[in-house]
Parts: C-alpha cells; sequence; structure tokens
C-alpha cells in the first residue's frame, strides 16, 4: 500500500519520531522517501542522530513532491503550520493530522479548500509497536487515502476507523489511557510491596499481568466477564479482592474518567 510513497512529517517530536521509526524498521517506506521537519535549529541534531532521513527547518521546501503529509505539531501549531504550507500543497497530496481536538473541518478551512484529509490519534506505545490508533476520514478523504493510513499506523499497532464525532471519545479511551493503567500498575506494585515483595518484583508482577489479561482479551475474544469468572473460584480469595474493588468504586471511576476526558478533549477544540 505504502510502497513507492513519499512522506514528509511535519513537526518530528515524540511521535513523530515513532511513527517513522516503526515505518523504516517495518520496511514500509526508505530512509530516502521519508523527510522530516521540527520547529528549532538546534532540535535537527536530535532527530538526525535518531533517524535516517532528511530534516529541515523548512516546511514548504519538506511538502513538495511528497505523497503523504503527516502533521505532528502541537494542536496550537496546527493552524500556523497550515496557514504557511497551504499555497504549496497539491490536490493529489494527502493530509494525515494527529493533533488531538483538531478537526479535518479545520485543517481544510485553513487550507482554503477541499482537501484529501484524515484524522488518526494513536497513542504512546507506537513506540514500542503495540500502539492503538483510531482513524477518520475527512469530508474528502477516499478509500485509498484511509487504506494508505491505515497502512501507516499498523506499522505501529492496531488501528480502528471511527466516525469523526467519536474521536474525541478515543482520544479520552486510548490515547489517554495509557496514564490511567500506568495508576494501576502502580497501584497493584505498591500493595505488593505492602505485603512484602520487593518493588522490582512487585512492578514486574503487576505490569506483566496487566499484560497477559489484556493479551487474552485480544486472543480468546472472550467478554472480560467471563475471563474474569475464570480467575474467580468459589469461596476462593479473588472474589473478595473483586468485592473491594466493588466497593471502592473502580467501574465507575474509570468510566467517569474517560467520560471527563472526552469533555475536556471536546473543550480543547484548536479554531
Ligand atoms: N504523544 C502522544 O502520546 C500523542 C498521542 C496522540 C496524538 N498526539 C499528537 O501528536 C502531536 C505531537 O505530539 P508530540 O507528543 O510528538 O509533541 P512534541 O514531542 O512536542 O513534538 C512536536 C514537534 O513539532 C515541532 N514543531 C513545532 N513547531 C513547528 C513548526 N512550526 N514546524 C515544524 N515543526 C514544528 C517541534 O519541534 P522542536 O522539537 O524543534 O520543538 C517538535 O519536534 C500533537 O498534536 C499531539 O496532540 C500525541
Amino acid at each position: 500500500m505504502l510502497e513507492g510513497k513519499k512522506l514528509a512529517v511535519i513537526g518530528v517530536g515524540k511521535l513523530g519520531e515513532a511513527l517513522i521509526s516503526g515505518l523504516l524498521k517495518n520496511g514500509a517506506l526508505k530512509a530516502e522517501d521519508v523527510c522530516g521537519t521540527v520547529g528549532r535549529e538546534n532540535s535537527i541534531s536530535r532527530v538526525r542522530e535518531k533517524l535516517p532521513i532528511a530534516v529541515t527547518l523548512d516546511n514548504k521546501e519538506a511538502v513538495k513532491g511528497k505523497d503523504l503529509i503527516l502533521l505532528a505539531v502541537k494542536p496550537q501549531n496546527m493552524a500556523k503550520v497550515l496557514l504557511e504550507i497551504k499555497d504549496v500543497i497539491e490536490d493529489h497530496q494527502l493530509l494525515i493530522s494527529v493533533a488531538a481536538s483538531v478537526s479535518t473541518a479545520f485543517v481544510e478551512e485553513k487550507l482554503g479548500r477541499p482537501a484529501p484529509v484524515v484524522r488518526a490519534m494513536p497513542n504512546t506505545p507506537s513506540v514500542i509497536n503495540a500502539g492503538m490508533t483510531g482513524l477518520c476520514g475527512g469530508s474528502q478523504a477516499k478509500p485509498e487515502h484511509l487504506k494508505a493510513c491505515e497502512a501507516i499506523f499498523r506499522c505501529v499497532g492496531e488501528t480502528v476507523f471511527v466516525d469523526e464525532s467519536l474521536m474525541d471519545a478515543v482520544t479520552a479511551l486510548s490515547a489517554s489511557g495509557p496514564a490511567y493503567l500506568y495508576v494501576v500498575i502502580e497501584s497493584l506494585a505498591e500493595a505488593g510491596v505492602k505485603l512484602g515483595i520487593p518493588r522490582e518484583t512487585s512492578t514486574l508482577l503487576a505490569a506483566q499481568t496487566m499484560y497477559g489479561a489484556a493479551k487474552m482479551v485480544l486472543e480468546s475474544k472472550a467478554h472480560p466477564a467471563l475471563l474474569k469468572d475464570t480467575v474467580t473460584t468459589p469461596a476462593g480469595c479473588t472474589i473478595d479482592g473483586l468485592m473491594e474493588l466493588e466497593e471502592g468504586k473502580l467501574r465507575v471511576t474509570l468510566i467517569k474518567a474517560v467520560v471527563k476526558a472526552a469533555e475536556r478533549a471536546r473543550e480543547l477544540v484548536h479554531r
């Protein structure tokens, strides 16, 4: 799907770097077909040390002759970047935005004309090829654009297509999600410490348990409640632990956390 395509990444920061690295490792794109830009002169050497690609401060120059343009600057820098490149963007070029709370309509509005735009919401585990990315197409996005975008983000993990109206929910669930789950791992590890397990061992026990549980859900495709039942022996110890979680309102707290983060994502809309 990506063979022979040329990519410009505008804003090679944490996410841009993870994506380029995944694409190159996977052999999906060749280093000579990728170029990136940064905002400050001294960031050029940072990128050059990590990635074998051309790096520049010149966004206009970077997008010339490219098929795919990945916009990976902070949301507050999107308008400035779009106004900068709008006159050199050609109709065949696909714009992919990963900026949180920036709609495809906003991108088209700043370009001043209808253009193929796909919005993507990845998460930080993309750095280790365990990412989760929500994708949605703008008004001019055609199936081939969606497929190209899917191929990019498949290089660093799983992908799912959603309606654009659900992108704030995706942001709150899977993009913010690693933060919630680190707190869960940290808390389980603290419990181990409380019970006398050395911290390092306790963190390994907690993290590998979360990894295993997530893998069970993904691979068995069974409902999580059924998997929970297989661990919960009648009159055993797990049911006592689950009762404590219910009393502490773990479920409703997690639901409320995601709903609150989605509300915040909606408020942050960059207009
Ligand atoms: N990190 C995540 O987990 C995550 C998840 C989903 C979506 N996102 C989205 O991804 C985007 C980037 O996030 P990040 O965490 O990678 O941020 P980041 O590390 O701060 O990267 C942003 C990059 O943009 C560059 N930049 C700033 N102004 C520029 C300009 N005018 N022209 C070209 N480059 C410019 C910066 O250059 P300098 O290095 O020189 O400052 C920096 O390298 C954000 O919009 C965010 O909403 C991030």
